[in-house]
């Protein structure tokens, strides 16, 4: 990945991690309630007990995840490129009393020498997108990774975002590390709502643009499966879903009971999601 291409996804997510947050209220007051989580079955079934387990949280924005795998007991080290998403989730981790680490670098950068091996490393909704290379990546995981120890990954689908907004075929399937799109990092919190902030949506940053472009890749399932076959992982449990979690993805969605937003029938059915979960052998 070229440093411009870094440089220019940094600031796109510091604009848009700001915006996301003016949206989602007392985040400390939320993750200090007994039994609240960010997260959804999806991960927490793949992920399994994390109880006493280290864990590295990779591209962990703001730490909503991180904090709620504290919670669930686990020792986390979250590592994200943006500054003020890692500047939020440190503070964020002080006032609900939860402790973790936090790193701001490039994942490419952290993985090429982790400081230590960890018991699961996990990544979810908007990662491989972010990333010119998958081999450096997914070598990258299995370094970090003790013997036996299991990365879990949970995203939305290569094949949705084929599409855009409005349903029609705009983006290639997969582009071999070459740049697919440019658009600033946009407020998909402010478009999705309860959907990613259950406790209480608040207006907060209004009608977004964010002045800084991004540079972004398509990945097939094929290269994201394979990328850490070849680092010498064992696929273990692989998974699609008809839905996306928490996020309203396309322009028109309907969301049910458990935040799962749904496409309306006029557009492609594709699947929204996927998951799985390779070990180090
Ligand atoms: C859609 S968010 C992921 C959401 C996250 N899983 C969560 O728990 O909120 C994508 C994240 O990837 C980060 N990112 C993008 N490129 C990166 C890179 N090269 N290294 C580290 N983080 C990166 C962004 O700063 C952003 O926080």
């Amino acid at each position: 990945m070229t440093r411009a291409h870094r440089e220019q996804n940094r600031k796109s997510w510091n604009e848009a991690t700001r915006a996301h947050n003016s949206h989602k209220g007392d985040q400390a007051a939320f993750l200090q309630r007994k039994g609240t989580t960010t997260l959804f079955p999806e991960e927490r079934a793949l992920l399994g007990p994390v109880k006493g387990k280290s864990l590295l949280h990779l591209q962990c924005n703001s730490g909503q995840d991180s904090l709620s795998l504290v919670k669930l007991g686990a020792r986390v080290t979250g590592v994200d490129i943006s500054d003020e998403a890692v500047r939020f989730a440190t503070q964020l981790s002080a006032d609900a009393g939860l402790p973790a680490t936090f790193v701001r670098r490039d994942v490419i950068d952290y993985l090429a020498r982790p400081k230590q091996k960890f018991d699961v490393v996990f990544a979810s909704y908007g990662v491989v997108g972010w990333l010119d290379a998958l081999a450096p990546w997914a070598r990258g995981i299995a370094r970090a990774l003790q013997p036996g120890g299991a990365f879990v990954y949970v995203d939305f689908h290569p094949a949705a975002w084929v599409f855009d907004e409005k349903g029609q075929p705009a983006y290639p399937y997969r582009s071999a590390g070459k740049v697919v799109d440019t658009v600033g990092v946009g407020d998909y919190v402010a478009k999705s709502g309860p959907g990613l902030v259950p406790w209480g949506f608040e207006s907060g940053v209004r009608a977004f643009t964010n002045p800084h472009q991004t540079a972004q890749f398509a990945w097939g399932l094929s290269d994201i499966l394979q990328s850490l076959l070849d680092a010498g992982l064992v696929l273990e449990r692989f998974d699609e879903y008809p839905y996306a979690n928490g996020c309203a993805i396309f322009g028109e969605m309907t969301m049910d009971a458990k935040r799962r937003f749904h496409l309306a029938p006029h557009y492609p059915q594709v699947p929204l999601m996927f998951g799985l979960r390779a070990r180090h052998p």
